[in-house]
């Protein structure tokens, strides 16, 4: 499949999604990576024009990260086109994908593919252990793979069988971590920022700024994609009360600061 065919839109805050998107790509013998981004949405229309649509993103409390929320509402997909979506996620996905499927069907479209893939977590809430990384982070590569090959082969794959349960644990969830929602905004330097400016490079929403060698600054549109958080080389950015320790900071091996950085 050559570029024009495929278009792969990601989110993604410590590479997991990315890694796993570019796997998938490689796969289906190349495609356009497409990161959704501050900047994709300061384009009047977004559309596409592939005939092979995917969406690839982390998993937030069991649901979408509003990004790819709002890319879902507003991109134009060609009629003809097929549809897959892979969430990456610590353990669980919930309704996350299903949540794709209610926007897609608003335009009467719907997934041909779901899947849901674990990878290290980077949730810092339930992390995945240094020791455990490297074995999820091998599966995860087979994975993509394996994806592939299911697109390829034309075989629909439906992994989003959420169960009831799910639908109260996410509202669950919405409640008991609203004072850890939007990260950004509690983002503490404690004394330890060097000013050199990874934060706001690697934010997808562009939510911080800085004066020349300064302390960062968080303003109110973070999309608690942790990157400010698990990219800081001087382990200075906090999420509210909890203590985040360096080795509990991750980002996926095979992506580099700058493949997210603007
Ligand atoms: C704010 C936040 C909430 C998360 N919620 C969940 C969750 O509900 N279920 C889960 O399995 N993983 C959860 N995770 C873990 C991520 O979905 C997972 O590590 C993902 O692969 C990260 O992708 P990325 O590296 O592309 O950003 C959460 C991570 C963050 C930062
Ligand atoms: S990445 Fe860390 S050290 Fe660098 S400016 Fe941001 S908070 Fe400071
Ligand atoms: S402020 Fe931090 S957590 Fe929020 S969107 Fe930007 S990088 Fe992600």
């Amino acid at each position: 499949m050559t570029e024009n065919e495929v278009e792969i839109f990601v989110f993604s805050g410590t590479g997991n999604s990315l890694a796993l998107a570019r796997g998938i790509a490689r796969g289906l013998g190349g495609g356009r990576i497409s990161r959704i981004r501050a900047d994709l949405f300061d384009r009047g229309d977004i559309f596409s024009r592939a005939s092979l649509i995917g969406f690839v993103f982390p998993v937030y409390f069991l649901d979408l990260p509003d990004p790819v929320r709002t890319l879902l509402e507003r991109v134009e997909l060609p009629r003809e086109s097929r549809i897959f979506a892979v969430g990456t996620m610590g353990r669980m996905a919930g309704p996350a994908l299903d949540e794709v499927r209610k926007i897609l069907r608003t335009k009467d479209r719907d997934l041909a593919w779901a899947f849901e893939q674990t990878m290290p977590g980077n949730s810092v809430l339930f992390p995945t252990s240094p020791a455990k990384r490297p074995s999820v982070l091998a599966e995860s590569e087979r994975r993509a793979e394996d994806i592939a090959r299911h697109i390829r082969e034309g075989q629909p794959v439906r992994e989003d069988r959420s169960r009831l349960w799910e639908y109260p644990a996410r509202e669950f969830m919405r409640w008991n971590y609203t004072g850890m929602h939007r990260i950004g905004q509690k983002a503490a330097v404690e004394g330890k920022c060097t000013g050199c400016g990874t934060c706001v490079n690697v934010c997808p929403l562009d939510n911080i700024t800085q004066g020349q060698g300064s302390i960062p600054r968080w303003e109110d549109n973070c999309a608690d994609c942790f990157a400010c958080l698990h990219w800081c080389p001087a382990n200075a950015v906090q999420v509210g009360t909890f203590k985040v320790n360096p080795e509990d900071q991750y980002t996926h091996p095979k992506v580099k600061m700058g493949d997210l950085a603007h």
